[in-house]
């Protein structure tokens, strides 16, 4: 018999998911407060417009392999606040972490596109955007995925061993910068970059990355969440230490003229950087 895991619905943790959020709360306050019929057919029309661009965007969206399916069932199913109260670890992991299908799928697409043979990715979790990209490596193609916390590396590596994909990945588990100065004394290169682990950290790996071996010529850095759920174009006092965080990382990179980049506005955001005249 097959036994049915119930997944926990994800909370918004984009701007576009929090926009939707709130336009269905104003559209309950207005059917109560019995506003004009005109004010709730343009609500109406906001909220339909608005909740239904992730479904469409999805559903027009390669489906995910079984490997990621199964890796973001797994990591679903996992009660990450209990092992946090337990005090196993001393950074907050949620299941909202994951990256997911569109921008998994999105990250894949770069790798084919840029033909990337070797990866380095910072901030692994429990490894959807890893499996994704290495999905896309050709058969001798690598992965270098950094994590700092054991727990998760181990659930990830699982994860991995059930895919014929998984064996590309080498996961080092220590603080990113370590493992990064560690690869750029070796002389290490990467095709394509991918950033998504301590935000307060986001400038120096940034930096780190530049001023070493690590970006190959004509490699890209790609860096998530650099709209923070809106708070970098929000009033600044309403700001988290992450959000002051991206705010600054994103002021340093447009300020930094070795690159040129883009901000796409997906999900929470993912800017792509490349070195100009590589
Ligand atoms: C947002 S999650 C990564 C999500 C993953 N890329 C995905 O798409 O599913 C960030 C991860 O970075 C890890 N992390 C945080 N600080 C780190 C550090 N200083 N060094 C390495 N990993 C770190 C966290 O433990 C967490 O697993």
């Amino acid at each position: 018999m097959t036994t049915l895991v119930e997944l926990k619905p994800a909370r918004p943790v984009t701007p576009h998911g929090i926009l939707v959020e709130q336009l269905q709360t104003v559209l309950e306050l207005a059917a109560s407060h019995k506003v004009p019929a005109s004010v709730m057919t343009a609500l109406q029309q906001a909220h339909q417009l608005a909740a239904g661009l992730e479904p469409y965007i999805n559903e027009c969206t390669t489906s995910e392999s079984e490997a990621l399916t199964a890796l973001a069932k797994r990591t679903s199913a996992e009660d990450w606040s209990q092992r946090f109260s337990d005090g196993e670890t001393v950074r907050q992991l949620e299941q909202e972490m994951l990256s997911g299908h569109v921008e998994g799928q999105t990250l894949k697409m770069f790798v084919h596109m840029t033909k990337a043979k070797r990866i380095l990715e910072v901030g692994m979790f429990t490894g959807y955007s890893a499996l994704a990209m290495a999905e896309a490596l050709p058969n001798d193609g690598y992965m270098v995925a950094c994590e700092v916390d054991d727990y998760v590396a181990s659930f990830a590596q699982t994860c991995f061993h059930n895919s014929p994909h998984g064996h590309k990945i080498k996961i080092e588990v220590a603080p990113a910068l370590e493992t990064l100065q560690k690869l750029a004394e070796k002389g290490d290169s990467f095709d394509l970059v991918f950033i998504d682990a301590d935000k307060k950290e986001y400038v120096q790996y940034f930096q780190t990355i530049l001023d070493s071996s690590l970006l190959a010529p004509g490699g890209i850095i790609c860096v998530d969440n650099t709209l923070m759920q809106g708070q970098p174009y929000l009033s600044s006092e309403e700001s988290t230490p992450n959000g002051k965080a991206i705010t600054e990382f994103n002021r340093v990179v447009a300020a930094d003229n070795r690159v040129e980049q883009v901000l796409l506005p997906l999900r929470d955001g993912l800017t792509i950087i490349r070195r100009t005249g590589s």
